[in-house]
């Protein structure tokens, strides 16, 4: 019977850390049968959420040895006898306890997708669905909400310490955004030297200026030429793509918090100014103390 040492996460909201627990592991068994045992003979108070242990509940969700996985569907026999292996919440949301997160956010915006609008029936009143639309959604149906892909999502993740590496590491860093409303990937990229392409939007712009190629939103022709340009650059062009990733450097560090700061005085300077032009009587805008709480 082969034994392995489990490294699982103990701890809150607030911290924790990680505690070895020996456990041997008999043949067909999964993680969850293993961190079942550690509950039934070591640590009867370690929290862990599972309901179906088949895959199909998706509450078992963990990071077992960093990559999401659900604890029920990892075989024991993917890993060497004597083994180390981490088990840790799922990063992505608040820790409740132990191995516990707290996903209920998810069901908060479930519950904003509006419902379903049937549209008024045939002459003959009956509903039809035509097949192409019932075949879209069928593979959203498929979701076990284990909200693991979330897990992996590097925009919702928390990966400060690894996004440089993250960011110098890719080729190219493509945003194709609908909307926008400041554009800090981008920023984030060209700060890392990392050349951007992305979609024509003015926030995107205000970041990007000259140092990012810009592609309409949705056209996917266009986009697949620039990218492949800038590829084709990197491949042949070394003193170009030099250049670009210099332009990128330079450009983001534009976006500091004393230019910050100056542009906001500057913006408020132009409104007081226009403010006093429309109405020569107006006072001075003086904020006191009771302006302040809102009296
Ligand atoms: S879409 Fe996400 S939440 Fe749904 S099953 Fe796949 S990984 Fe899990
Ligand atoms: S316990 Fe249901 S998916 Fe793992």
């Amino acid at each position: 019977m082969p034994t392995f040492t489990l490294k699982v996460f103990r701890g809150g909201p607030t911290g924790g850390t990680f505690r070895d627990y020996r456990v041997d592991a008999e043949e067909g068994m999964v993680v969850l049968d293993l961190v079942h045992r550690i509950q039934a003979t070591q640590a009867p108070d370690l929290a862990c959420r599972w309901n179906c242990k088949a895959g199909k509940c998706g509450s078992c969700s963990a990071e077992i040895d960093g990559k999401p996985r659900l604890m029920c569907m990892t075989r024991m026999d993917l890993f060497q006898p004597g083994q180390t292996i981490s088990v840790a919440p799922i990063r992505t949301f608040p820790i409740i306890r132990d191995l516990v997160t707290d996903v209920s956010y998810n069901y908060v915006k479930a519950r904003q997708i509006p419902p379903l609008r049937l549209k008024p029936p045939d002459a003959d009143g009956r509903y039809r669905m035509m097949q192409e639309d019932i075949d879209r959604a069928q593979e959203f149906h498929k979701c076990i909400e284990c909200f693991l892909c979330q897990d992996v999502c590097h925009v919702i993740r928390d990966h400060e310490e690894h996004k440089p590496a993250f960011y110098r590491g890719a080729a190219c860093a493509a945003f194709p955004s609908r909307y926008e409303g400041f554009g800090l990937p981008v920023l984030e990229a060209l700060a890392c030297g990392t050349p951007v392409v992305a979609s024509d939007l003015p926030a995107l712009r205000e970041v990007g200026g000259q140092a990012a190629t810009y592609c309409p939103v949705g056209d996917v022709a266009h986009w697949i030429n620039s990218v492949a340009e800038l590829l084709r650059e990197r491949e042949n062009d070394g003193e170009a793509w030099r250049v670009r990733r210099a332009a990128g450097t330079a450009q983001a560090r534009r976006f500091n918090w004393p230019e910050h700061a100056h542009r906001m005085t500057d913006v408020y300077r132009e409104l007081l100014a226009e403010i006093a032009a429309r109405d020569e009587t107006a006072r001075p805008l003086v904020f006191t103390d009771a302006k302040r709480r809102g009296a």
